[in-house]
């Protein structure tokens, strides 16, 4: 059974696949090769884009599809989560996608069941589809030249499942990171790092900015977002007029993460990124569906 916990599970060729099958449903409506199959998204954690995302995605493919609203679930009446998984898969779903706040319980739940689990976000761990979508847009932005190309990952990377999928996706693909945060949101790593912006700014190709985790801080970590905004906050200030392409996986804390100048800027990819996720989920389903028989 395939499942897509990490970005680890999928090899490079099965990567340049999942891309090139990306690509062709931005250019074509798709064909409908999930027709007769059952998504189910289970999120225990908020989302706006990542569960509509893949919701969008397999209803592309034909799919049909069910969102547990686990507010109204048993897990609220205290049934463990091994138990609703058990459930959800005796109703015979061929993809459950979960979002959870606990690190591994996308994994966990993989054990119990007989249809392919996507990891929609678990803690601070991974989120394997959004670095796929990350790595596409760059792809795309950089017409396919990635070798050598110079990332930054600004924020709380700590605590970023974000971060943590891109450290592991991104130098598979040929691509520097720097990690740039003050030194609490940086995680241990053989990575290059430096606490201020102005370090590398002249040396990076791509900024990619992140949300302050407030959620998994046990005390609040930073004075205020506005403390950590006069350091961190991509600007055009900042940015000047160096041709740098700016990321950032949403929610965006606006004029704390990107200012409102930066996030309207042409180089600003953000609404890019949230296209080609739809794709990159598409290929996504559809390689591991059909892959489970
Ligand atoms: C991220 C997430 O939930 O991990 N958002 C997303 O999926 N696009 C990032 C975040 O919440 O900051």
């Amino acid at each position: 059974m395939r499942h897509l916990i990490t970005t680890d599970d999928l090899g490079l060729d099965e990567i340049e696949t999942l891309f090139k099958d990306a690509e062709s449903y931005l250019q074509a409506p798709p064909p409908k090769l999930l027709q007769n199959r059952l998504v189910i998204t289970l999120f225990f954690e908020n989302s706006t884009r990542t569960r509509s995302s893949f919701e969008i995605a397999a209803k592309k493919l034909g799919a049909d599809v069910v969102h547990l609203d686990v507010a109204r679930s048993s897990t609220k009446k205290g049934e463990t989560l091994y138990d609703t998984a058990a459930n959800l898969n005796a109703m015979g779903p061929d993809a459950i996608v979960v979002r959870h706040a606990q690190s591994g319980t996308p994994y966990q739940i993989s054990r119990h069941v007989n249809c392919a689990i996507f990891n929609a976000g678990d803690g601070a761990h991974a989120h394997p589809s959004q670095a796929l979508l990350d790595l596409f847009t760059i792809r795309r932005h950089f017409k396919g030249d990635l070798e050598g190309k110079r990332i930054a990952i600004v924020g709380d990377i700590k605590n970023s499942r974000v971060a943590n999928s891109n450290i592991r996706l991104l130098p598979r693909f040929g691509l520097k990171i720097t990690l740039v945060a003050p030194p609490h949101f940086l995680p241990r790593t053989d990575l290059e790092t430096t606490t201020r912006l102005k370090d590398v700014i002249d040396d990076v190709d791509i900024i990619m900015s992140l949300r302050t985790q407030t959620e998994r801080h046990a005390q609040p970590i930073y004075a205020s977002l506005k403390d950590y905004a006069s350091d961190y906050c991509i600007t055009k200030e900042r940015i000047g007029d160096r041709n740098i392409m700016l990321m950032h996986p949403g929610p965006v804390h606006r004029n704390i993460d990107i200012d409102d100048a930066m996030l309207s800027d042409p180089r600003c990819k953000v609404l890019e990124q949230v296209k080609n996720g739809v794709a990159v989920r598409m290929a996504a389903l559809k390689k591991l569906i059909l892959a489970n028989g």
